[in-house]
């Protein structure tokens, strides 16, 4: 039988990517959760048996994600605020949104669909430097928090809120900055530094692999730019099973 996913943010980049690789496996069921009714056909273009379904993670109350979580297998969250509308919009997307839908999988009636969420690598308590950190990953960090302080601030928020549930399995993904340039099919995973860059087009591999595998539930995942080819560096994290969230 086919596995029901649900993609919030469906019309985001990594989104459209992940859709399209889920529609060429041709066993998952996709239900895209988009917040424009004009989207819909851009999901339907990159996979013609996809479901899209309007909602908003700012207007529509928790009660309409759960009943589409209803029977879903795995939701995927891609969705994010992109820094448009200020610091206010940022909370209300990246984090008040986000508290939403863990909020919304808790109340599926019956089995719970795993949540893969993705974040950001560098999430974490601004006070507290990861002792893997090079001085290069140091004054990365203080530069993209210089310019983007709202969105760390309230992903980490986020990221704690759902790191403290039980009542659903949950994987966080971090990748570092992305880009538009095409995958390589390659990765470094797992503790990894802050950069390079990664392809969204590989972000989206890893999420569709991710999706197969409940056994990476409980664990954060980083993920940048490096040469490992990307099922094989994921699967020796998972098995490894040590988290890359560090609170
Ligand atoms: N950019 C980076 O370098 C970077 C680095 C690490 C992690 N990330 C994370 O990676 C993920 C994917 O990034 P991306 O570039 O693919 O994102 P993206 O293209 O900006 O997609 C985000 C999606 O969220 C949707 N969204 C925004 N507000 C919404 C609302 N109120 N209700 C429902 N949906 C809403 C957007 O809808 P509209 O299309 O209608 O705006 C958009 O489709 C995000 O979670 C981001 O935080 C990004």
């Amino acid at each position: 039988m086919a596995k029901k996913v649900t993609i919030v943010g469906g019309h985001g980049k990594v989104s459209l990517r992940l859709t399209k690789l889920l529609a060429g496996a041709q066993k998952y069921s996709v239900t895209s959760i988009i917040r424009d009714a004009t989207q819909a056909s851009d999901i339907l273009a990159a996979d013609p048996s996809a479901t899209a379904v309007v909602l908003s993670l700012e207007d529509s109350p928790v009660s309409e994600f759960a009943e589409t979580f209803q029977g879903q297998d795995v939701v995927v969250w891609s969705a994010g605020a992109g820094g448009k509308g200020g610091e206010e919009r940022t909370k209300k997307v990246d984090f008040e949104g986000a508290v939403k839908v863990f909020d919304a999988i808790e109340q599926v009636q019956g089995p719970k669909p795993r949540l893969i969420l993705v974040s950001a690598v560098d999430i974490r308590n601004p006070d507290v430097i990861p002792a893997h950190y090079t001085e290069e990953d140091i004054a990365l960090s203080k530069r993209v928090r210089g310019a983007i302080s709202a969105y760390m601030h309230w992903k980490y928020e986020a990221d704690k809120n759902l790191v403290a549930r039980t009542a659903f399995g949950w994987t966080i993904l971090r990748p570092g900055g992305l880009t538009d340039v095409p995958g390589t099919g390659k990765a470094s995973i797992g503790r990894t530094h802050l950069s390079p860059t990664i392809s969204r087009d590989d972000v989206a591999r890893v999420l569709a692999l991710l999706i197969d595998r409940p056994d990476a539930s409980g664990l954060a995942i980083d993920l940048v730019g490096g040469e490992t080819p990307i099922e094989e560096a994921l699967d020796a994290f998972i098995k490894k099973g040590e988290t890359d969230w560090l609170g």
